[in-house]
């Protein structure tokens, strides 16, 4: 490289040696005129040594090194020959050209640049103006860049001024009015501080004060809503008061029963209630009752009546259109098809011991209790090598067979009544005649068991059933012939 350089070079100056034996010095222009005096200094010690000893140069022998660069090496005889000062020219020429470009383009540059800086004065000012007239869109940023704009600006302006040979007027008034705008700017966010900022400010605080108390407000009146056969919350929080809905359909005799709404998973919203009141001895599961609508069943027209013969206390579920309830004096469980009036499916319920022996307290022939949720169907019950503890078991509802069973540690007797809700029983035992408790939790998804203290208020002594419906999250409960119903909060 450095070879081709030099080279070049000394072509250059035997163009050069060759002007100016030509004495053609008086046609050029003025650029090449400075460069040629320039260069007549050196000529004076080489310019005739060159020009004597021309075949020096004539004639150099090259090579290619290994990587195929060419090489060739060139004898100066002189050793004062101006390498250097033929660099400096080179340099100097260039310069001399651009700054001669320059010179004929800043007329036209500058009042490129002056549009340029008319056009964001007049952006800026517009900005500022706006932010006068709406206090809406003061914030601190905006006057963070529009400072940051203004110094830039006043940057650019008075390197603009320092480099126009004499003073413009078109500058000195962009510089003016740039002062303007940052005095103008300085005079907004001092006002601003004082005033509209820190009136901002109180409003967020007050708008954050109020979001807190309605958020608290509304923690006490609106419980949070999960959607129906979701478990996404926390559980059982709190039931409300029982809402009486009505007096079984065969009347106050019937004392014992169950009742509730059935749970279809594929057909979450369709309403499908049973009514099944024991036989008025408390034993015998002969009639049940299955009703369209709520209306339906307030205005006692059932959709079917159906006769069983028969099934032993008030244990049975509807789920999925299909009534399952324990078969008398037996320890078969039952699967029963409302809708075509028949028994699908009939199946001993393995270890489980029936006669009333391990029945709920103070109801009787409930040895065993069906129960549906989120996840499906439950068998609830007591076998002798659980000591008479509650035995939860999840049915496969195809086969009745089952699927998985949990050991809890809570006498069966001694619970009043239970239920199941996402995979977790609950259990309750009578405070007195008009509370009853639910104390007791098992959750089947982590093994263990609980204490809790949710209170239940009745209308009559005795709790014959409580089903819970996935459909609705509500406690469908049989009080002594009476059909309550309760809404349920959940935990987050
Ligand atoms: C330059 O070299 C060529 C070939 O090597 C030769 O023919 C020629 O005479 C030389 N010229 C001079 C001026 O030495
Ligand atoms: C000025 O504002 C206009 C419209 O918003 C925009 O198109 C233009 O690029 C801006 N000029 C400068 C120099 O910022
Ligand atoms: C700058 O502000 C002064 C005083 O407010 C005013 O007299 C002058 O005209 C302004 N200059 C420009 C260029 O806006
Ligand atoms: C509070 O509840 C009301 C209606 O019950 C609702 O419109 C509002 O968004 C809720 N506010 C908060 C902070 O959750
Ligand atoms: C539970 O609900 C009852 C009935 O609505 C209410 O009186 C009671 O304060 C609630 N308890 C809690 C801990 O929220
Ligand atoms: C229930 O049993 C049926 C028939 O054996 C089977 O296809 C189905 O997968 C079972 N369901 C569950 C949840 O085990």
């Amino acid at each position: 490289m450095k070879h081709i350089q030099v080279a070049l070079l000394l072509l250059m100056l035997s163009i050069v040696t060759q002007a100016s034996t030509t004495e053609a010095t008086t046609s050029m222009s003025p650029l090449i005129d400075t460069t040629l005096q320039y260069l007549s200094q050196p000529r004076e010690t080489t310019a005739s040594h060159l020009r004597m000893t021309p075949e020096l140069f004539a004639n150099v022998s090259g090579s290619l090194d290994d990587r195929g660069n060419c090489q060739c090496s060139v004898y100066l005889p002189d050793t004062t020959f101006p390498v250097q000062k033929a660099e400096q020219l080179q340099v100097i020429a260039t310069t001399l050209v651009e700054k001669f470009e320059r010179e004929l383009s800043v007329v036209k540059e500058y009042s490129e640049r002056i549009e340029l800086y008319q056009q964001k004065i007049l952006n800026l000012t517009i900005r500022v103006e706006h932010m006068e007239k709406t206090s809406v869109s003061y914030t601190e940023l905006d006057f963070q860049l529009l400072k940051v704009e203004i110094s830039d600006l006043d940057r650019l302006v008075t390197q603009l001024k320092s480099t126009v040979i004499g003073s413009n007027v078109i500058v000195d008034q962009i510089y003016l009015e740039i002062r303007n705008l940052t005095i103008l700017v300085n005079e907004l966010e001092s006002l601003d501080k004082n005033n509209i900022l820190a009136i901002r400010r109180q409003i967020v605080s007050l708008q954050n004060r109020l979001k807190e108390c309605e958020e608290s407000r509304n923690q006490t009146t609106a419980p949070p809503y999960f959607p129906p056969g979701s478990c996404i919350h926390g559980g059982l929080l709190n039931v409300s008061q029982p809402y009486v809905v009505k007096l079984n359909w065969r009347g106050s005799s019937f004392k014992y029963g169950s009742w509730g709404r059935d749970y279809s998973p594929s057909d979450p919203e369709q309403e499908v209630y049973w009514v099944a009141p024991l036989n008025a001895e408390g034993r015998y599961l002969q009639y049940f009752r299955i009703y369209k609508t709520f209306d339906d069943l307030l205005l006692f027209k059932p959709m079917y009546e159906r006769t069983l013969a028969y099934g032993e206390g008030s244990g049975a579920a509807l789920y999925n259109k299909f009534l399952y309830y324990h078969a008398y004096s037996s320890t078969n469980i039952v699967k029963y098809d409302i809708t075509n009036n028949r028994i699908v499916l009939s199946k001993a319920l393995p270890n489980v011991v029936t006669g009333n022996r391990f029945s709920y307290a103070g109801v009787s022939w409930q040895d065993i209790d069906f129960a549906v949720d989120e996840n499906g169907l439950w068998v609830l019950y007591s076998t002798e090598n659980n000591m008479g503890n509650i035995v939860i078991s999840k049915l496969n509802e195809t086969t009745l067979d089952v699927i998985n069973t949990w050991q809890t540690r809570q006498y069966k007797p001694s619970v009043s009544n239970a239920f199941m809700l996402c995979g977790v029983l609950y259990a309750t035992r009578t405070v007195n005649t008009r509370k009853e408790e639910i104390f007791y939790m098992y959750d089947t998804n982590t093994g263990q068991e609980g204490r809790v203290n949710i209170m239940m208020d009745k209308k009559l002594d005795t709790i014959q059933g409580i089903d819970y419906s996935p459909t609705d999250q509500k406690l469908y409960v049989y009080n002594d012939g009476y059909l309550l119903r309760y809404d349920i909060t959940f935990r987050h």
